[in-house]
């Protein structure tokens, strides 16, 4: 028998309406645009409106993923959603969104590994799908993290922003997704996390800062190693956009210019698990990727969790 693989059908996004920039946030908290810009290539973020909620991004999200899959909802049979915000406890935001986009009966859950939820969430569509288990899946990363963010602590409430990005996957005989990589470290739990009983998030952001250039030099070189590839195989680096300082250490260290990376950190800061798939919906509705080419996905988070993900594009 021949194998299946999964193939990335499309992709969507969608970022709120309501943009906090630097400028303004200098005006909430002691900090600037050229501290800002300087230390995270952070120009502006996203800010879900008062009753705008992860599930309704999620959805337009998705709706743009979807029409431009061609297929129809009801073809969906696995729905999974990457997010460190859910709006409700249970139900998970997956089984809210497959009713919301009218889809019954697809398996539905949610998958939470902070900022590498996205590159998990694929990992474990692409398993589905490669041993059968599921023709046509939808992936989502969302992220409201305006919510748990303390506006008042000028060390954090700079990064991050609300959003979403999504893609369908369809099994076919050619890939697709060629490998994915993931892997956890609980004992790192304390640098990055909400502490129990609060309701905000707290980080050693020096701390996390090295770990992530560290581990995710170590990651492209595992998925590189993988696939018996070069750095100069790839065509694309598409990282999870945190600070630019970060993609920058993980470009230099595999070689790659600037050029072949995806950089869209500047107009929505670090979105969590909605990063990567933000970055990829961006540059593949610029038109930068091409058909057969490789793109590298990977993305560092809370846990710590990192992960990567090899892809042939079209
Ligand atoms: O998605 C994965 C999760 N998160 C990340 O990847 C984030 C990882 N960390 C980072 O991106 C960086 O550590 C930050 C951007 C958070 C901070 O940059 P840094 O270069 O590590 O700065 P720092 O924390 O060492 O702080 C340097 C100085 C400090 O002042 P002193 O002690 O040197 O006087 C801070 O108090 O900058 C000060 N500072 C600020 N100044 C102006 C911290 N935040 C700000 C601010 N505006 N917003």
């Amino acid at each position: 028998m021949n194998p299946i693989y999964s193939r990335l059908v499309s992709t969507g996004s969608y970022l709120p309406e309501r943009i906090l920039d630097n400028a303004q946030l200098s005006r909430m908290v002691d900090t600037s645009d050229e501290w800002i810009m300087a230390r995270t290539g952070i120009r502006a973020r996203h800010i879900a409106a008062p009753g705008e909620s992860s599930v309704d991004m999620a959805t337009a999200a998705a709706l743009r993923a979807l029409g431009d899959s061609g297929l129809d909802i009801q073809e969906i049979d696995l729905v999974i959603v990457a997010t460190t915000t859910p709006d409700q406890i249970f139900p998970s935001t997956a089984c809210i969104l497959q009713s919301r986009l009218g889809n019954r009966g697809a398996a539905a859950f949610d998958v939470q590994a902070v900022c590498t939820g996205f590159i998990y969430a694929l990992a474990t569509a692409d398993r589905f799908i490669r041993s059968g288990g599921a023709r046509h899946a939808l992936v989502v990363g969302v992220e409201t993290m305006s919510r748990i963010v303390d506006w008042t602590d000028r060390s954090t409430c700079i990064l991050f922003g609300d959003g979403a990005g999504a893609v369908v996957l369809s099994a076919s005989s050619e890939p697709g997704i060629l490998s994915t990589h993931l892997h956890a470290d609980g004992s790192y739990a304390g640098l990055l996390q909400v502490p129990e009983g609060e309701k905000y998030l707290a980080m050693q952001g020096n701390a996390v800062f090295r770990m992530a250039v560290r581990t995710l030099g170590e990651i492209v070189q595992e998925t590189l190693a993988a696939n018996g590839m070069q750095a100069s195989d790839i065509d694309w680096l598409v990282p999870h956009q945190a600070n630019v300082r970060i993609i920058q250490a993980t470009a230099e260290k595999l070689g790659m210019p600037m050029e072949r990376v995806v950089v869209t950190v500047a107009h929505h800061g670090n979105v969590s698990a909605a990063s990567v798939p933000l970055a990829l919906d961006d540059a593949a509705r610029r038109g930068c990727f091409l058909p057969g080419q490789t793109l590298l996905l990977e993305a560092f988070g809370g846990g710590f969790t990192w992960g990567s993900a090899l892809l042939r594009w079209g």
